[in-house]
């Protein structure tokens, strides 16, 4: 069958239907960067991609699915009076303007996790109700909540990534509501097998991917903590702040930034602080989570402070004092970490990492964690070979793992819909060279 791309991102969609058999016969990518990669995965696009769909209508020719990887936008508070739909404005009425004119037979549509539950529902409720009135079944990934089966993510349908996204399944007739895979929610992943050895890399791949000194010695000093605990403990489930382990700043019914500048001074006296100083320097020396001009914290914070207090006065015993001061020279988002391998192994390097400006985070080698805000902060770490460190990005994780063949150029280019039933099993890698 031939189908089009809109909103084509490095192609997706377009990788999981040729791996299928069908043919795409136009694409449309408003991001030159984006639209220049399109090709280069996909050579025969050249003929036929354009840039911004709204310009570019006139060119969709004849075609049997639509897919699409449309923004979300909310539509119009009018959109459910008077029976009338009022996609108008947003980029999915072009999709509407494109369907009316080519009654293609299926829709694929993909979006983020929420989007059923944006603008209060409204939003997917009038997209559903557009799409019904073109005479289209729907079957889509609603919240259980919202009556439907959950959505879906890679990871339970057996890929190693973590990524719960919206999908919907049109079809001009009827369509069967077992259209759409079942998630075994339940499923564990294993990344493993899907990692590439550094021996296999280029230099320049070794290079961009080799860690800091600093994230090095962040790791191993963590690692020292963890070992230094008593047989049988481990890090908490909550994430774990070392700049309240010596902390006595009062933070449940206010907060440093009310206080006076004699408490301020016995708070931050070990941290460097001295009476010559204004309140302002003092408070500079407390984490900066805690500088807030706000006369209370919130609840979830006042929860992390005493939870973090706590644990220290339990393990206190069993932490080196050195290990205190030593943590107090890396900066704030390094003196943290979320420990998310509850009874593995108490080895940082066994573990997938990824350094967040929340703190480091550890999780098992299970799948490729999610990552909110794409930013290269973000980096999820594994130490292939032992000593020879790697930092890898989200992208170039998975642009390591053999099932993604995609020429992609940086972070913000990971395409969204890689992974659902397309990869590893229906498409076999390109040549390495496509990879880079
Ligand atoms: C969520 S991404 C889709 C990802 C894609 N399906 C993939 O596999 O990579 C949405 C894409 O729509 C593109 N876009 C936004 N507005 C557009 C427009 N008016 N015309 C064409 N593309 C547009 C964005 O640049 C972005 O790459």
């Amino acid at each position: 069958m031939k189908f089009i791309d809109l909103f084509a991102g490095l192609g997706g969609f377009h990788l999981a239907l040729e791996s299928l058999g069908h043919k795409c016969v136009f694409a449309s990518e408003i991001d030159d960067e984006l639209r220049g990669l399109y090709v280069k995965n996909f050579p025969d696009s050249k003929d036929y991609v354009v840039g911004n769909i709204k310009d570019n209508h006139r060119l969709v020719p004849s075609h049997d699915i639509l897919c699409a990887g449309f923004p979300c936008q909310p539509f119009s508070k009018s959109g459910f009076q008077g029976g009338h739909l009022d996609t108008r404005g947003t980029l999915f009425h072009e999709i509407v303007v494109i369907l009316q004119k080519h009654k293609p037979t299926y829709v694929l549509l993909e979006n983020v996790g929420n989007f059923e539950q944006h603008d209060g529902g409204r939003t997917w409720a009038v997209a559903r109700r557009k799409l019904q009135r073109l005479g289209y079944t729907v079957v889509a990934t609603e919240h259980v909540k919202s009556g439907g089966r959950g959505l879906i993510s890679p990871h339970h349908l057996g890929f190693p990534h973590s990524r719960e996204r919206f999908y919907a399944v049109c079809r001009r007739g009827p369509l069967s509501a077992d259209v759409l895979p079942s998630p075994d929610r339940q499923r564990v992943t294993d990344l493993n097998p899907y990692l590439q050895a550094n021996a296999g890399l280029a230099p320049s791949d070794l290079l961009e991917t080799k860690l800091s000194q600093q994230q090095v010695a962040c790791i191993n000093h963590w690692n020292d903590l963890l070992r230094a605990l008593p047989p049988g403990a481990e890090f908490p489930s909550f994430p774990l702040w070392s700049d309240e382990f010596e902390a006595t700043y009062a933070y449940v019914k206010t907060t440093p930034y009310r206080a006076r500048k004699d408490k301020l001074l016995r708070w931050t006296r070990g941290l460097g602080g001295k009476r010559e100083m204004t309140r302002q320097e003092m408070i500079n020396l407390l984490p900066s989570y805690a500088r807030e001009e706000e006369s209370r914290f919130p609840l979830w914070k006042v929860r992390f402070i005493m939870q973090n207090r706590a644990w220290y006065r339990d393990y206190r015993a069993s932490i080196p004092p050195r290990w205190l001061t030593t943590t107090r020279s890396f900066p704030s988002s390094l003196r943290k970490i979320e420990w998310n391998c509850k009874g593995e192994k108490r080895d940082l390097w066994e573990h997938v990492l990824q350094f967040r400006p929340s703190g480091l985070r550890t999780k098992r080698m299970y799948s490729i964690p999610a990552l909110v805000a794409l930013t290269t902060t973000q980096i999820p770490i594994r130490d292939f070979d032992y000593k020879a460190f790697q930092t890898l990005t989200d992208f170039q994780l998975i642009a390591r793992l053999r099932f993604m063949p995609l020429a992609t150029q940086s972070m913000s280019m990971l395409p969204e819909q890689l992974h659902p039933d397309c990869l590893a099993t229906k498409c076999q890698p390109r040549s390495r060279q496509t990879w880079k």
